[in-house]
């Protein structure tokens, strides 16, 4: 390696961990840019990391003009990803990770790759940090629907999961109104609960449960009474999957197969309807959006981000910035050094003003 400004000629791009909508936009300028305005060749890796190792037939191929015409509206990856192909920890038949980096090294070093462009969230930004300190030089674009990068203002995905997750509020309203039933729907994020306070704030839900905020069932039983009593006779609640109880433990799926320790969250939803009907007599349904916030066409504001922040990242290395990270802060496109991005997550203010707000309008929190 040991490329210095000027000497790039040939860069390559990857999507690492979950998809999200707008990760095409972000290839899409990277290429365009990168050709267009560098004359620079292109290679895509596909799968994460995957393609440099070859991993279930993912491979490393020419990105041109043409390869991304027509994607910009596309969900996912062209180039697919994953969330379980960490080099330096890469799953093994056996259970015991083994670490592949100085393959991922090589391979780099035959392609004769200048530098890298890596699309991800933390645990990519965090493979990021691990091959540059292997000297491979490297920008990384924040992307995840959780929205839970501190450097950034937000990433991009978000937009559209919001769309996504109050779509099927507003849905669920006219079901739930029509059956006088209380409707508990599920939303992603993890440790940070952004999708499911904009959403519940943007589809007027009643209830917003978030794991910044432990919640207590017995105040969200009598904000769901306190409701009931004023005539109105259905109820929606937004449970984030990373919600706790006070003094219980988040809700988890099943151990992920081949990654130990990587655990999906999942189902507190089902255990919450279920609490409501005891706390209240009411009948509840429970409703598990899923990937499907992950899935379709990136929102306007999403293409636009994706867009910028792939044309930045091919600019920064352009500059020489290896090492940072492209981030969005008030209007504007600035760059970050992609360990202070993934030193801490931005979670809910549980006393900032967006809570607040929420809180002003009557909805509960479950405190
Ligand atoms: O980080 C993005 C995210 O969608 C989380 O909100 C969710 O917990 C997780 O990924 C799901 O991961 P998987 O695609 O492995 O089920």
């Amino acid at each position: 390696m040991g490329a210095s400004t000027g000497d790039v000629r040939r860069i390559a791009v990857s999507t690492g961990g979950g998809d999200c909508p707008g990760l095409n936009a972000v290839i899409r300028a990277v290429v365009k840019t990168a050709i267009g305005v560098y004359g620079w060749e292109v290679l895509g890796i596909e799968s994460g990391f995957d393609g440099l190792l070859g991993r279930y037939g993912a491979r490393v191929r020419p990105l041109t003009a043409e390869s991304v015409r027509g994607i910009l509206p596309l969900g996912g990856t062209i180039l697919g990803t994953s969330n379980r192909g960490n080099p330096f920890a890469m799953p093994t038949e056996t259970g015991e990770p083994i670490d592949r980096s100085p393959e991922v090294v090589n391979r780099i070093r035959e392609l004769e790759i200048d530098a890298l462009v890596t699309i991800g969230g933390d645990g990519s930004m965090r493979i990021a940090s691990q091959l540059l300190e292997l000297g491979i030089n490297l920008v990384g674009v924040p992307k995840t629907i959780d929205n839970d990068l501190a450097a950034t203002d937000v990433t991009f995905g978000y937009d559209s999961a919001l769309h996504v997750a109050t779509d099927a509020i507003d849905r669920l309203h006219t079901t739930a109104e029509s059956h006088n039933r209380v409707m508990v729907v599920e939303v992603m994020g993890r440790d940070a609960g952004w999708i499911a306070l904009e959403a519940g704030i943007a589809g007027g839900a009643d209830v917003i449960l978030i794991p910044e905020i432990p919640y207590r069932i017995d105040a969200v039983a009598s904000a769901l009474i306190n409701r009931a009593r004023a005539g109105r006779k259905f109820s929606i609640v937004v449970v984030s999957e990373g919600a706790v109880p006070e003094g219980g433990a988040q809700v988890y799926q099943e151990e992920r197969h081949g990654a130990p320790g990587a655990r999906r969250l999942g189902g507190i939803c089902i255990q919450v309807a279920e609490d409501i009907a005891l706390a209240t007599g009411a009948e509840t349904r429970a409703v598990v959006l899923g990937h499907l916030q992950r899935g379709g066409s990136p929102s306007p504001f999403d293409r636009t981000l994706g867009t910028r922040f792939g044309a930045a990242a091919v600019h920064l290395i352009a500059r020489g910035g290896y090492g940072r990270m492209v981030a969005l802060r008030g209007r504007d496109i600035v760059d970050v050094s992609i360990a202070d991005a993934i030193a801490r997550p931005k979670l809910v203010d549980p006393n900032g003003e967006m809570v607040q707000a929420a809180r002003s309008v009557g909805i509960s929190f479950g405190t």
